[in-house]
């Protein structure tokens, strides 16, 4: 090739933050250094439910570097509506207040928080608070909170529920196959690297700098203004780099609001961190018990699907997940039914994680779908093209695009699944049985108005900025990448600024919509700055670019713009600017769906969609499972970088591994505490447990999706890849679970 290859949407480029983070340069919310600074460790609550009745800090206060022991009883004031402490995600509810009052709401409540001048002098004086309590009667069991299910009120949210079609109960009564199953998923704990933790920044003007772990650092903003009493103009928040959330930064938790309490207090700059233990003391993925009734005819045509799910929140706020919709819209049944209650129990609010509600939902329906197949004797990948619904068989809308038969199709290929022995148990390798099984995966494809800005320097540097936040997900070198694509200019020429408050407006980063919104963002905001470099080609002398008169008429590639209609005329970038006399180009646009995307959303449905293959492989005497080998074939729309993009399906498929088969939070009905909140009781996968996975992003051109072309691919991963392990495992052993995860227990009898 004679033309150096343009590096841009499409390019698998490695992270442009790599170097930072592999050095250690890469600063996350614990690490910043601010002077005067004091420490604040939160002292539990050691009751699940009641009141404090008193609170003894003076052995606490005894301690040398302690300068106060911050209680609900000498807190700064903040504010008295509930309102006010309302995040960008507003749950219903009363919302949560740290040091609010003496009541206590759950086990783990930070009830007190230490402040000293040495972290070591805070952790001991915290161990030493003499605290009395009325306890009252809890509950954390969700098996006994079920008596007190709910269904959430329309009124109060934004949740709605699932679209009933046909008549599924006369259909089910009649079918000629039918299966009844009962399914459930654990409470799982968010447990990414970098625990919860603020830095506060107190400068003593009114203004504060926070340094925070969270997935929003305008919502952060918002909520400490809202909630503290602060002007929004002197908050700042920072979170440069989060070293993975989950879901469990999209609310503000009670870390910032404590920091946030003692820099008042103290008018002093103050950090607070959560410890491995206290990351349990706050949001979880809700426990699920999912009741599916299918019907099929004789052929294993489905005749009408039904899912009655409940999910677990807390008692003072309602969380809630689309739980029950994905059977519902993933399949052509002409009847279908779902309903969805919450259950509440004496635990912090439920929350978001990874895919809330389809990486519920979905999981175990796909664990039913394969049920039903053996059922219909039909393959179980047959049995889901045989149920294929081209629209959106709940809203009855067209998709904008749906490549899930190819999907199907090429991870089926790369798997090999045609050399499948359908029979359970007749497939043996040495003392193993070896499992084949089959799931499929869906996401809904988000969009939501994010604003960028792109700066031009004269010696031709690029920097992008947009106050999203790269919450691990690739979001950096994603916007290096569009922007390279669009001002052709090589990666090292540009410099990504996220996570920033005071930076261009941006949502939460969640929902995998960060891509496909910041993405489109930046693109205008680049697009505005090439349209000014145009017109100064204008003043470069001969005009080599005379004819053009639109951004369509000329290619950036190189650092320079071409001509499209005779390409040997070009103006360098640096060039135009300095004949134009521009010392410096800045613009910034906002990307927004507008009236006509707000219609076609109605109008049509957006998601991404995924074929997961797995093997494993399980000693039966053992119990013991290997997932061995997965392709994941996800159809995503438009990707933008291969490569990041594939480690966040890589990332997936290992939580759907954790899922299957490690995760979960054990419940102390007596002491209503969570028994298993650490890293060595609480299982994720580790290296040894990841051998085999392969990763397919099949073609699926969608211009209408997003400006972009974006799906978004940070949660489809997980979604449907712990069904095709547990489908896996039936086909290995011929022992259906309905319960996640697969623990050995469950496997030996
Ligand atoms: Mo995700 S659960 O939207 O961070």
């Amino acid at each position: 090739m004679d033309t150096v290859m343009k590096v841009g949407i499409g390019t698998p480029l490695s992270r442009v933050d790599g170097l930072e983070k592999v050095t250690g340069r890469a600063k996350y919310a614990a690490e910043y250094e601010v002077p005067d600074m004091l420490h604040g460790v939160a002292v539990p609550s050691a009751i699940a439910r009641g009141r404090i009745a008193a609170i003894d800090d003076r052995a606490a206060r005894q301690v040398p570097g302690v300068v106060e022991v911050l209680t609900h009883e000498n807190r700064p004031r903040e504010a008295w509506l509930d309102r006010s402490w309302k995040d960008e995600l507003k749950i219903p509810g009363e919302p949560f207040r740290a040091l609010g009052d003496d009541r206590v709401l759950f086990a783990g409540q930070p009830v007190a928080l230490v402040l000293a001048e040495s972290f070591e002098a805070a952790r001991h004086a915290a161990s030493l608070l003499d605290i009395r309590y009325e306890e009252e009667a809890h509950n954390i069991d969700f098996q006994v909170s079920l008596a007190e299910k709910f269904e959430p009120s329309k009124k109060r949210s934004s949740f709605h529920p699932p679209k009933n079609r046909g008549d599924a109960e006369a259909a089910f009564a009649e079918a000629p196959l039918k299966l009844e199953g009962e399914y459930h998923l654990a409470t799982e704990h968010h447990n990414p690297m970098e625990m919860h933790a603020t830095t506060l920044h107190w400068h003593g003007d009114g203004k504060i700098t926070v340094y925070d772990k969270t997935q929003g650092p305008q919502g952060v903003q918002a909520y400490l203004a809202s909630a503290f009493g602060f002007s929004k103009s002197d908050v700042r928040v920072v979170n440069a780099y989060v070293g993975g959330a989950f879901g469990s930064g999209l609310r503000p938790q009670w870390q910032v609001q404590l920091a946030t309490l003692a820099a008042k207090h103290m008018q002093r700059s103050v950090r607070v961190v959560m410890t491995r233990q206290q990351m349990f003391t706050h949001v979880h993925r809700p426990e699920c018990r999912m009741s599916v009734r299918l019907g099929a005819d004789v052929e294993g045509r489905l005749t009408s699907v039904i899912c009655d799910a409940t999910t677990s929140t807390s008692r003072f706020e309602d969380n809630m997940e689309d739980i029950v919709i994905w059977g519902m819209m993933n399949y052509a049944s002409p009847n279908a039914a779902g309903s969805y209650s919450i259950a509440p129990r004496d635990t912090y609010t439920s929350a978001d994680m990874r895919a809330p509600g389809a990486a519920t939902g979905m999981t175990l329906f796909e664990i039913a779908m394969d049920e039903m197949a053996y059922k219909a004797g039909v393959d179980p990948l047959e049995f889901r093209l045989l149920n294929y619904s081209e629209v959106d068989a709940m809203n009855g809308t067209p998709f904008t695009s749906k490549a899930l038969r190819e999907a199907y199709r090429e991870g089926a290929a790369r798997f090999g699944w045609d050399r499948r022995s359908p029979e359970p148990r007749s497939m043996r390798e040495g003392r193993e049985l070896v499992g084949w099984g089959v799931a499929t995966g869906m996401w809904d494809a988000m969009f939501s108005k994010t604003s960028a800005s792109a700066k031009l320097s004269a010696n031709g540097h690029l920097e992008v900025a947009c106050a999203t936040s790269d919450i691990g997900t690739g979001t950096y070198t994603v916007l290096t990448l569009v922007a390279a694509d669009t001002l052709g200019l090589p990666p090292e020429q540009i410099t990504a600024r996220l996570g920033d408050s005071s930076l261009p407006t941006a949502p939460v980063e969640g929902g995998s919509w960060a891509a496909a919104s910041s993405g489109a963002a930046v693109q205008l905001a680049c697009q505005s700055v090439a349209k000014k470099l145009l017109r100064a080609a204008d003043k470069v002398e001969g005009r080599p670019l005379n004819g053009a008169h639109s951004l369509d008429d000329v290619v950036f590639e190189g650092g320079r713009m071409l001509l499209k209609s005779d390409p040997t005329r070009s103006v360098g970038i640096v060039q135009a600017m300095q004949a134009a006399e521009l010392p410096v180009i800045e613009e910034e646009e906002t990307a927004s769906g507008g009236i006509s995307g707000m219609v076609s959303q109605m109008l049509k449905s957006r998601n991404t969609h995924s074929a997961i293959f797995c093997e494993v492989r399980v000693d039966e005497e053992l119990g013991q499972v290997r997932v061995t080998r997965i392709v994941n074939a996800v159809a995503a729309g438009r990707i933008i970088n291969p490569k990041t993009a594939r480690s966040q399906i890589l990332g997936g498929v290992v939580m759907g591994m954790g899922m299957a088969l490690h995760e979960e939070t054990l419940a102390d009905r007596k002491l209503g505490r969570w028994m298993n909140h650490n890293l060595a009781e609480y299982h994720v996968p580790a290296h040894a447990d990841v051998e085999q996975i392969d990763v397919i992003f099949v073609d699926e051109p969608d211009p209408e999706v997003t400006p972009l072309g974006v799906k978004g691919v940070g949660e489809i991963g997980i979604i449907g890849t712990a069904a095709a392990i547990a489908n896996a495992i039936f086909h290995a052993t011929g022992k259906r679970i309905r319960s996640l995860p697969i623990t050995i227990d469950k496997l030996i009898d």
